[in-house]
C-alpha cells in the first residue's frame, strides 16, 4: 500500500468543486431504467449509453471521476478506444464497482447484505491492470418496523471495512458507501437516528480492519426524511440534519463526502447539497461533494430514449447537471440554473 498515493487520488476526486458520476449500474438495474423508456435490454444500447457520457465534451471540468461497472471497465467505444482511455482522456479518474450486490440476508426478514468478498483481491489486480484507480461497494440499509436490525448494520459494515482493506492494498481508493435507503414512510428523525448508527458501525470497523481513513471517500444518503412521510422537511432543515449527522460521526480525517443521489429528484438533489455548502462549508473538515448516478444520468437517459438523434440534447442535459452540481460545492447554484 503506498499511502501518499491513495491519499493523493482521494484529494483529487474531491478536488476542483469536483464531484464523481456513477455510472455502474448493473445489467438488471440498468435494464429497468431501459425499460421504463423502452430502450432495447441489450449489451449494443448499454455501451451506446455509456458512450454517449464518456463522450460528452466539458464533462471532465464538472466530474473529477466516473464509477464503472464490470462490463464497461472492459467495453470500447465505437472507434475502438477503450472507455477507460477515452475517460482518462477527458481528465476523468476511472473507477469500478467491485461488489456482487445485496443478497436477502439469512434470519433477517426485509433486510439485506453484500456480498463480493470472494476472490476480491485477484479482480482487484485485474482492475487495477486495466486501469482503474479506485472502486466502490455498496451496502443497503432498510429502514422499517424494527429494522434495521444490529445484524444487518455489523454485517454490511463488516463487508464494507474488509472491502476497503483489501483496495488499499492493491493501491485503489475505497468509496465506502453505506445507503440508508428513502423508501418508506419514516421520519428525519428515524433517518438520522440510523444513519449515525450505521456510519459510527462502518468506522468501528473500517480502524478495526485498519483502513487508513485519509485514502478513502465516504459515500452517504443524505438524512432525509422518507418518501412517503407525510412530512417532508425543507431544504435547510435537511442540509443542517445531514452535516450535524456527519459532524458527530465522521472522523475529520476523511478526504471527502460525497453523497449518492438515492431517488432524490435531479433538482432536490443540487438544491441540498448546494444549501449545505452555503451555510456549513466554511467550518467542516471534510470536502462536501457528489457521487450521484440518477442526479445526473436521469434527465438526459429521459432524453435519449436510446435514439442517435437524440444524443446531442441528451449531452447538453448531462453537461447541465453536472455543472449544477459542481455550482452546489460552490454553494452558487439557484433554480435559476435549470432554466439556463
Ligand atoms: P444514485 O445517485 O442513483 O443513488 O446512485 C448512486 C450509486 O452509485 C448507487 O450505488
Amino acid at each position: 500500500m503506498n499511502a501518499q498515493v491513495l491519499n493523493e487520488t482521494a484529494r483529487a476526486l474531491v478536488a476542483g468543486d469536483k464531484g464523481l458520476l456513477a455510472m455502474d449500474e448493473s445489467n438488471p438495474t440498468c435494464h429497468k431504467r431501459f425499460a421504463k423508456l423502452g430502450i432495447p435490454q441489450t449489451e449494443a444500447a448499454r455501451r451506446a449509453w455509456r458512450e454517449l457520457i464518456v463522450t460528452t465534451a466539458g464533462l471532465g471540468e464538472c466530474i473529477s471521476g466516473a464509477i464503472l461497472y464490470d462490463e464497461t471497465i472492459r467495453q470500447q467505444k465505437k472507434d475502438g478506444t477503450p472507455m477507460v482511455k477515452a475517460l482518462i482522456d477527458a481528465g476523468i479518474i476511472p473507477g469500478i464497482k467491485v461488489d456482487a450486490g445485496a443478497i436477502d440476508m439469512p434470519a433477517h426478514s426485509g433486510e439485506k447484505v453484500t456480498e463480493g468478498l470472494d476472490g476480491l483481491r485477484e479482480r482487484l489486480a485485474e482492475y487495477v491492470r486495466i486501469g482503474a484507480r479506485f472502486a466502490k461497494w455498496r451496502a443497503v440499509i432498510t429502514v422499517g418496523a424494527g429494522i434495521p436490525s444490529r445484524g444487518c448494520i455489523q454485517a454490511n459494515a463488516h463487508a464494507l471495512a474488509r472491502y476497503a482493506a483489501m483496495c488499499q492494498e492493491a493501491g485503489l481508493v475505497p468509496i465506502v458507501e453505506p445507503e440508508v435507503l428513502m423508501d418508506g414512510a419514516h421520519t428525519l428523525e428515524r433517518c438520522r437516528e440510523v444513519t449515525e448508527e450505521v456510519l459510527r458501525t462502518v468506522f468501528d470497523q473500517l480502524c478495526t480492519q485498519r483502513v487508513m481513513i485519509e485514502g478513502m471517500l465516504l459515500k452517504p444518503n443524505m438524512v432525509l426524511p422518507g418518501l412517503d412521510c407525510p412530512k417532508q422537511q425543507t431544504v435547510d432543515e435537511v442540509a443542517e440534519a445531514t452535516v450535524n449527522c456527519f459532524l458527530r460521526t465522521v472522523p475529520a480525517a476523511v478526504a471527502g463526502i460525497a453523497f449518492l443521489s438515492g431517488g432524490q429528484s435531479a433538482e432536490l438533489a443540487s438544491a441540498r447539497l448546494n444549501a449545505m455548502n452555503v451555510r456549513f462549508k466554511s467550518r467542516l473538515p471534510w470536502a462536501l461533494a457528489f457521487s450521484f448516478s440518477r442526479a445526473i444520468q436521469q434527465p438526459a437517459l429521459d432524453i435519449w430514449q436510446g435514439k442517435d438523434a437524440n444524443a446531442p440534447a441528451a449531452q447538453q442535459a448531462l453537461l447541465q447537471r453536472a455543472r449544477c452540481n459542481r455550482a452546489a460545492r460552490r454553494g452558487e447554484y439557484s433554480a435559476a440554473m435549470e432554466s439556463a
